[in-house]
């Protein structure tokens, strides 16, 4: 086969500030998924992108092309809506479990394929299978049964879906490349659009412990996922949120389940409500339902008795023992006052440290690890309270935890401002 393009030339015109025709990006997609490409060539492209940024019209293209590199799902012979949500990942962000089983207590269904986390930020797949018995994978045949019965699946995304990404993502993992907006929303959007969803609410974070920390450059990549959702013919929204606090006071895996599970039964932390419940009136809204009462379905238990399915169906106990870690160490207030800044990155960072993340993708992670906060920012706190419990099943993992979370957080006298960064929900981008 002769190639119409010569990669390099393609490198050329991205460093020099050029623009890629849709000919070109498709094949630079197409011609990197079957190897012809190679790393080295589109780590010099990605960097390019990152440095250069990419027209309007590229990111579409290069969303388009990374669809097209793999199967695309089709929900046609479902007779529920599906509606779903993705989240651009935090500290503590556990929305997803107590979310999908609300939303489809609702008679919708929500096709939810998540990953694994990779660094400092949580991954969905991780938090569950801290459930005995629960299970990732399922067959095309199972993943559909079990949104027709339940309404709600969360998943691991088969390889065939947007393999391009894939393999770019992994790339720019270990290139310095992934905090580009162009390149998030085409990694993000493509998965979404392959995924076959008619709806789609986006929680696009912003903050210490999200991608991109400044709340303008938040705003841009939200703008282009919602443009590149709404162009593809799924109806899309998105939140904009505040992620330099972690979301709840649990960040790791079992902790999280259990944090999550508080919240289905009508409790939890009050951000962790706030957000659940307001993606789930965006979700309901795009999904035809805008009156839903989603704090009713929380309270009268029936958002519980979905989530119960839905861990049944994937073979998890939900009445099972979660993990218990084998050693637990308490940091107490070295002083009374207001704590009054609790950054969230570095609390990702020592929880990932503990065990609850993984370093390579192969690694396991170890499902009782994690930091359990016992106060938030604007809490009154006495010298020697727990301020926060760090879990896990290696005694000798503390010392680097406490490292990253050392000057992390604040207790200052009262009356002194409170470093939150704001709200927890800053803005909502339509099409
Ligand atoms: N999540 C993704 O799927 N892709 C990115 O590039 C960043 C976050």
């Amino acid at each position: 086969m002769v190639e119409p393009f010569d990669v390099v030339d393609l490198i050329h015109t991205k460093r020099d500030r050029g623009a890629l025709s849709p000919e070109q990006i498709r094949w630079l997609v197409d011609a990197y998924t079957r190897g012809y490409v190679g790393d080295e060539q589109m780590a010099a492209m990605t960097m390019a992108i990152f440095l250069n940024g990419m027209g309007r019209e590229e990111v579409r293209d290069l969303t388009l092309a990374m669809v097209a590199s793999g199967d695309r799902l089709d929900f046609q012979g479902l007779s529920k809506k599906t509606t779903d949500k993705h989240s651009t990942g935090g500290v503590g962000d556990k929305i997803t479990l107590p979310l999908a089983p609300l939303v489809a207590s609702f008679g919708v269904a929500v096709p939810q394929l998540s990953g694994r986390g990779l660094g400092h930020t949580g991954g969905t797949l991780d938090k569950l299978e801290s459930i005995p018995g629960w299970r990732a994978s399922l067959s095309p045949e199972e993943f559909l049964s079990q949104l027709e019965s339940v309404g709600a699946v969360i998943c691991a995304a088969g390889a065939k879906l947007a393999p391009a990404d894939g393999k770019l993502y992994a790339l720019r993992d270990i290139t310095g490349t992934v905090e580009s907006i162009p390149l998030i929303a085409s990694s993000i959007m493509s998965k979404k659009i392959a995924e076959g969803t008619a709806a789609l609410v986006l929680d696009v974070k912003f903050g210490s412990g999200a991608f991109l920390q400044d709340p303008v450059r938040g705003r841009e990549l939200a703008e282009t996922m919602v443009r590149l959702g709404t162009d593809a013919g799924v109806a899309t929204v998105a939140l904009l949120t505040n992620m330099n606090v972690p979301l709840g006071l649990a960040i790791g895996n079992a902790n999280e389940v259990r944090e999550s599970v508080e919240v289905l039964a009508g409790g939890g932390p009050a951000d962790v409500v706030e957000l659940t419940l307001a993606l789930a009136r965006e979700m309901l809204a795009l999904a035809g339902l805008p009156d839903a009462d989603v704090e009713a379905a929380l309270k009268s238990g029936a958002a519980m008795d979905t989530w119960r399915a839905m861990i049944t169906a994937q073979g998890g106990d939900p009445d099972a023992a979660l993990p218990t870690p084998k050693h637990t160490q308490v940091v107490t207030a070295p002083r009374s006052g207001v704590l009054v800044r609790q950054d969230a990155l570095p609390f990702g960072i020592g929880a990932w440290r503990l065990g609850a993340g993984r370093a390579r993708q192969q690694d396991p992670v170890q499902h009782a690890a994690g930091i359990d906060l016992h106060a938030k920012p604007g809490d009154v706190v006495t010298a020697g309270q727990p301020l926060f419990t760090m879990s896990s099943n290696d005694g000798d993992r503390f010392e680097r935890a406490l490292e990253a979370i050392e000057g992390a957080y604040e207790i200052a006298d009262p009356g002194t401002a409170v470093e939150t960064g704001g709200a927890l929900i800053q803005g909502r981008i339509t099409a």
